[in-house]
């Protein structure tokens, strides 16, 4: 795909080695780079970044038939098919989502997707700012904040160390959100292969993106005050499965899915 100035396709950038990894065309030869240099340490990456999207769809499946119809999804990443509002409105025309990344490349391709898609914006700010989210007026403009909301946070933490407290960030956006707001949270651990996932924890580093694993307390601590649902922190494979997986183990994430009391 052509480049814009506006874009550094010089290094590496989360959102498009994930997207390579997902088979995307959104990414370029230092993605692809990093993408490779990875998955030299963990040939199956391909396989977990597609296993991190499906528990994405289950969880957007699962909240909207209890009936939780607002998302605000927060590193959304490069628009993927199908992408959590297609999901989503497939079950319930009437769902609202808010896609919030910091990318260039994601924020074109997003808005350019979405210009006429009703109930569904995209807001171009960064975790680490939430004032910025929760003041953007597309964001009251498109959910109802007096109602549930789901904060999907998913493969999102991962590039922030513990020194830096990600959790105090999606704790400000939930105060915001009302009573029976949900979150649902991805994460990849070591906890199942330690070195291979060191190995390409280093690759990351190299390239100049902060990559952190966590353990399973380590990534239950991220849902802070908020209560734990069925079936709980659990290898992404066995989040409410569609079929039983033939290795509970064989993506390297943690998933979950809480509620706000
Ligand atoms: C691994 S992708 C995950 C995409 C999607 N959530 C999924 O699970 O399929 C991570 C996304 O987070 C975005 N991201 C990274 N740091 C961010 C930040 N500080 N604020 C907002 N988005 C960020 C990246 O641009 C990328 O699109």
């Amino acid at each position: 795909m052509a480049a814009s100035p506006e874009f550094d396709t010089s290094v590496a950038h989360p959102a498009r080695v994930y997207d390579y990894w997902l088979g995307g065309t959104d990414n370029f030869p230092a993605d692809r780079e990093l993408g490779d240099a990875m998955i030299r340490a963990i040939p199956t990456l391909p396989a977990m970044a597609r296993a991190n999207r499906s528990f994405m769809e289950r969880a957007a499946r699962h909240l909207v038939s209890s009936g939780v119809t607002q998302f605000l999804d927060i590193g959304s990443g490069i628009p993927t098919s199908p992408n959590l509002h297609e999901i989503a409105q497939a079950i319930d025309p009437s769902v609202r989502v808010v896609y919030v990344d910091n990318d260039p490349l994601v924020a074109e391709q997003s808005r350019a997707m979405l210009a006429d898609v009703p109930g569904v914006a995209y807001i171009h700010a960064d975790l680490t700012e939430p004032e910025t989210i929760l003041a953007d007026p597309l964001l009251a403009g498109t959910l109802d904040l007096s109602r549930p909301v789901a904060l999907m946070v998913v493969a999102l933490l991962m590039y922030f160390p513990a020194e830096r407290r990600p959790e105090r960030w999606v704790a400000e956006l939930l105060a915001a959100l009302p009573s029976g707001s949900r979150l649902a949270l991805s994460h990849p651990t070591a906890d199942f292969d330690p070195e291979a996932v060191a190995a390409a924890n280093a690759a990351a580093n190299a390239a100049g993106i902060s990559l952190v694993s966590r353990t399973r307390a380590e990534f239950t601590a991220l849902f802070g005050a908020t209560t734990l649902l069925e079936p709980g922190a659990v290898p992404i494979a066995t989040w409410r499965p569609d079929t039983p997986p033939s290795d509970p183990h064989e993506a390297y994430y943690y998933a979950g899915l809480a509620r706000k009391d």
